[in-house]
């Protein structure tokens, strides 16, 4: 885990509230997993005080090296509004790589991926890095929601790498009309996956959790709590553990990736 002032390599809007941000940090990503996590400071700013937590994207790779990272963004408030405002060449102060990631047993070979909206921020990199471990990246797949179809990030990254990919939206604008787990849950009647990997709104996480349980398909999911510190120390993303009264988890340091045996989602 690395702490440095970094330069924005670019700030990209993608649709109406999503962005895509470089950031130049070349050490300490080499190792970096999917799933993990950064927590950014905007520097010279003390308001808003606190950092905030945002998976990594994508590695940025220059001449077979990591350069930098890439997240993904959607503006809720103080904190990411301000990041939509900076330009290449500012600074922002970069805590990472943070946090656990999806692990994958060799013995999966049918993996579906479930994201909705800016869920699909760290599924990219899942999806690369199944494709560079993985002999055959046909059995892999990907199903994504959002709202409409300005919400649907990232879908020829998921094709260039020869993932396959099915969507859908609530108002049927591209896609399947209706929720990404109907979508999955028909497809999962005729082909059970042996793992599946998601990361979206607690309520499609709650959803996804009980169709693997009642299928009994192993599950892990990447939960975005509420986070101050990022390395264990403010205990404010603590997370009830399923089954044991008074027992918690940290989001940062035990997470954020949990298999859904292990935690009740709350919300
Ligand atoms: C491990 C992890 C990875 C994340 N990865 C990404 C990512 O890749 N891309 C991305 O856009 N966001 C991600 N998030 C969420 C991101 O951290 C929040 O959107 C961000 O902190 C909001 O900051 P803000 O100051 O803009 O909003 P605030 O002003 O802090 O909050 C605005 C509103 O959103 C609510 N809120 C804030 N954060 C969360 C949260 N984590 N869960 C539920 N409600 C929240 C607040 O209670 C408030 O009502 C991640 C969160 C976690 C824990
Ligand atoms: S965010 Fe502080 S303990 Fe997890």
């Amino acid at each position: 885990m690395i702490q440095e002032n970094a330069t924005i390599l670019w700030n990209t809007r993608l649709n109406s509230d999503c962005f895509g941000i470089g950031i130049d940090c070349r050490k300490g990503y080499s190792d970096a997993r999917p799933g993990q996590f950064v927590s950014l400071y905007l520097s010279d700013r003390f308001d808003p005080l606190l950092r905030r937590p945002f998976s990594i994207h994508r590695l940025i790779i220059e001449n077979n090296r990591v350069a930098g990272i890439e997240l993904l963004y959607k503006v809720i408030g103080k904190c990411t509004k301000r990041l939509s405002d900076l330009r290449p060449g500012e600074g922002v102060n970069i805590l990472g790589p943070l946090g656990n990631w999806f692990t994958i047993n060799d013995k999966a070979r049918r993996i579906v991926m479930i994201a909705g909206g800016i869920g699909v921020a760290p599924m990219v990199f899942l999806a690369r890095f199944l494709r560079d471990h993985r002999p055959d990246s046909s059995q892999i797949s990907l199903f994504l929601g959002g709202r409409s179809k300005e919400d649907l990030l990232c879908i020829d990254d998921f094709l260039t790498l020869g993932i396959r990919t099915e969507t859908s939206t609530d108002d049927g604008s591209a896609g399947h009309k209706g929720l990404v787990t109907d979508l999955f849950e028909k497809t999962a009647a005729a082909e059970q996956p042996d793992l599946i990997c998601a990361c979206g709104p607690v309520p499609m996480l709650k959803s996804v959790a009980r169709i693997a349980e009642r299928k009994k398909i192993p599950c892990q999911i990447s939960i975005e709590t509420l986070m101050a510190c990022g390395i264990g120390v403010c205990l404010g993303c603590a997370t009830r553990q399923k089954g044991i009264p008074e027992k918690y988890l940290h989001a940062c340091i035990d997470g954020p990736v949990f298999d859904t045996g292990l935690i009740g989602l709350i919300g």
